[in-house]
């Protein structure tokens, strides 16, 4: 079902094919930030975050903890946040299916007052994003979880460390347990845990402010629980996935990009794909500069896994990338079970792409051509900003609200870039 929301500033419209130039810096990473938020409901005393950006999803985390009681406002560019004169109040179904990072707080509360009350996040349209791996986990500590009525009341009076395996290296479950252990007496040992860049800066900022955290990255993580966290200054590591979109928006239209913050480390699997595709890359220090003056090659397989493989988040720009390049590519989608949105869309425009179960078979074309199409989720809208740069002609893309939650200002964006975009 279409979305239809024509209100003034939630559509783009693009004139596409410019070739993109320019530099761009990165942005402060949302998949970092919010759990990050999360936890300063265990901070007891003041915390400021060098950089903030007021993404969609921020703005909504930090009404969420303002009803906490954690009270936050920006400064010199960045967000002051204190959380002494903290609450522990339910969260409702109104808050969950807003943001789904609502859950990170379940482990937060739970290690701040032993006890929390918060809905069910509930679905998307990327899947049905279940939460059991972080009840599990948090059973397996020794939480107590009554479900009622699509609340869940945890009681953690009786929580005790220990060890914790999880059935599938799920991000926010890690999160959550890292959050709530941080806390809590004794040592709690983590494994088969997501090993996302993002999980280790949730462990230099808990380590920043107190925490006894290590292993972040690795197959394991061993946290010697503090009576409390206090203040302090942390910097929030840049977005790797708004980088690597930038990437796939140069590759796809043609051009010399370069880019600032970026941290090879974490977007190495997206440039072993771009150096497969024939994009020319340069890196040093944190600069990364791409140059694409010809038709790309299709990559003939890809597949989404948890980090350091192919990230799910990056899915659908590839794919756009994929459907203007020479050859055939089969991409295949691991991680969630609907996350192919864009295809319609795709195939509005001309592209060649039919999908079965969890692949997208793409037959590379010559050219898109500028249509009407709707965004159905943050990353899809995101590859069809792509589309839109690199098709023949006027696109309309509706539905912008979905990348505002985690791409700030992505017209401007561009439009540092050469590309002819404009909110209407
Ligand atoms: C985080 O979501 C990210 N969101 C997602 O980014 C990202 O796609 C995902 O990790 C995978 O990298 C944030 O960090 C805010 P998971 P999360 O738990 O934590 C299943 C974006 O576009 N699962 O690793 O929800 C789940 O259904 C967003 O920025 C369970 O079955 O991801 C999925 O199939 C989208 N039970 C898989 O695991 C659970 O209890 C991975 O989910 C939890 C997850």
């Amino acid at each position: 079902m279409k979305e239809k929301t024509d209100c003034l500033s939630d559509k783009l419209l693009i004139f596409g094919g410019k070739k993109l130039s320019g530099h761009l810096q990165v942005d402060v990473s949302k998949n970092a930030y919010l759990p990050i938020l999360a936890a300063t409901v265990l901070c007891d005393g003041e915390v400021f975050l060098d950089d903030y950006i007021p993404l969609t999803d921020f703005v909504c985390m930090r009404e969420i903890l303002a009803k906490l009681g954690v009270k936050s406002y920006e400064t010199n560019g960045g967000l002051y946040l204190d959380a002494r004169g903290g609450k522990n109040e339910k969260i409702g179904f109104e808050w969950t299916q807003k943001i789904r990072a609502s859950i990170f707080l379940l482990g937060a509360l739970l290690g701040k007052y032993k006890t929390a009350c918060i809905s069910y996040p509930g679905g998307c349209n990327i899947g049905s994003r279940p939460i059991d791996l972080h009840i599990k986990g948090l059973k397996s500590l020794g939480v107590k979880v009554l479900e009622r009525h699509g609340m869940l009341y945890c009681d953690g009076s009786e929580m005790k460390c220990g060890k914790v395996c999880l059935d599938f290296p799920s991000v926010g479950a890690t999160e959550s347990l890292m959050m709530c252990a941080s806390v809590l007496k004794g040592t709690t040992v983590l494994k088969n845990i997501a090993k996302e860049p993002e999980i280790v800066d949730l462990q230099n900022f808990l380590n920043a402010m107190g925490a006894k955290i290590s292993g972040a990255g690795t197959d394991q993580i061993v946290i010697k629980g503090v009576p409390k966290l206090h203040g302090g200054q942390f910097s929030v590591m840049p977005d790797r996935i708004v980088a690597g979109t930038y990437l796939l928006a140069a590759a796809t239209c043609g051009g010399d990009i370069t880019l600032d913050r970026f941290v090879p480390e974490h977007n190495e699997s997206l440039l072993s794909i771009l150096k497969q595709s024939a994009c020319k890359i340069t890196l040093k220090n944190d600069m990364i500069r791409l140059k694409a003056d010809k038709r790309l090659k299709c990559v003939e397989n890809i597949q989404t896994f948890p980090f350091p493989f192919f990230p799910t988040d990056l899915q659908t720009p590839i794919m756009v990338l994929e459907s203007v390049s020479k050859g055939h590519c089969k991409l295949q989608e691991n991680i969630f079970e609907n996350r192919f949105g864009a295809v319609p869309e795709l195939v509005k425009m001309g592209a060649k792409i039919v999908v079965e179960g969890r692949c997208a078979y793409v037959e590379g074309v010559e050219k898109l051509y500028g249509a009407d199409i709707f965004a159905t989720d943050l990353r899809c809208g995101a590859g069809l900003v792509i589309a839109g740069l690199k098709a023949e002609g006027f696109t309309t893309l509706h539905n912008v609200h979905y990348i505002d939650r985690g791409y700030d200002k992505i017209e401007q964006k561009f439009q540092t870039l050469g590309a002819d975009i404009r909110r209407i």
